[in-house]
């Protein structure tokens, strides 16, 4: 189907698009990809675990589908615009970045885990803005392109320790905002904004307690990340003239 720029990327649903997402080796990325694969799409997947990663592509083309794997480290520039240089060189466009690269290492303030605190901000925010500045250029130039940038219910109700977190997925959620108010008539942007997910990043890194109380919540109430990758692919699925904002999706059980 042919859009009205004359490609065939302006077309609503998922197939032969080409998306990009950050943090694929594992959880929502991962979850997102395998979906997104069954669609239709052609994916270039980035994150730095180079055996996840491969294993998620083969696992994709072994069903059919389409996908590359490239080692991505969302907090450097170059790796970003190496991801979208790929989508361009592979199959001749992009027209989804889904930045969903995160790290979940909460603790209270008083460990002073600092490292933890830097990890946060620099994959959320420096990340996401990586992320933008190797896209936009791109998505301008085709007249045509969609952010979808995966946030946190965290960003509404901040609970402790996770403050940090939280102020990184606040963060999010403003630029997300700010760069939809700049985005025009041709771009799309869309805050996923996902509540307990049951992925291995939750209790990964962070304090020990923290990463405790964290897991056993978890196995308490998560939901599957199949139903953030859902989620995501509504937005995308969409005609190109309608901009799916947000969608806040938790569990029933979350608070
Ligand atoms: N699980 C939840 O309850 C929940 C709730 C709300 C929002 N979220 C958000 O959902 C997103 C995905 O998290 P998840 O739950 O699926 O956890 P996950 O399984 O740990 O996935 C995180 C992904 O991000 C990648 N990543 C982390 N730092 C990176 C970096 N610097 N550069 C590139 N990739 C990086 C990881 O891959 P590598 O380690 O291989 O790089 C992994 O693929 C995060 O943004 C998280 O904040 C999760």
């Amino acid at each position: 189907m042919t859009g009205t720029t004359g490609t065939t990327d302006t077309a609503a649903g998922i197939e032969n698009k080409v998306i990009a997402i950050t943090g694929a080796s594992s959880g929502i990325g991962e979850a997102t990809a395998l979906y997104l694969a069954a669609k239709g799409a052609r994916l270039v997947l980035g994150a730095r675990r180079k055996d996840r990663l491969t294993g998620v592509v083969d696992r994709i083309t072994a069903a059919g589908g389409t996908a590359i794997g490239v080692v991505v480290d969302v907090t450097r520039r170059a790796d970003l615009k190496h991801l979208t240089d790929t989508a361009i060189d592979r199959f001749g466009r992009l027209d989804v970045l889904v930045s969903n690269a995160g790290t979940m290492a909460v603790s209270p303030f008083d460990d002073l885990r600092q490292d933890d605190w830097d990890a946060m901000v620099s994959t959320h925010i420096t990340g996401l803005l990586n992320g933008i500045a190797a896209a936009l250029p791109v998505f301008r130039g085709q007249r045509s392109g969609q952010f979808v940038n995966v946030g946190s219910t965290a960003a509404y109700v901040v609970k402790s320790p996770q403050a940090v977190y939280a102020a990184t997925k606040t963060a999010v959620k403003v630029i997300t905002e700010g760069l939809r108010q700049e985005s025009g008539p041709d771009l799309r942007v869309t805050l996923i904004s996902p509540g307990f997910t049951n992925t291995e990043g939750v209790g990964k890194g962070g304090s020990p307690e923290a990463a405790a109380a964290l897991t056993r919540r978890r196995d308490e109430i998560a939901m599957p990340p199949a139903a953030v990758a859902s989620a995501i692919g509504y937005a995308i699925e969409q005609p190109a003239g309608v901009d799916v904002g947000e969608i806040v999706v938790r569990p029933t059980m979350q608070d």
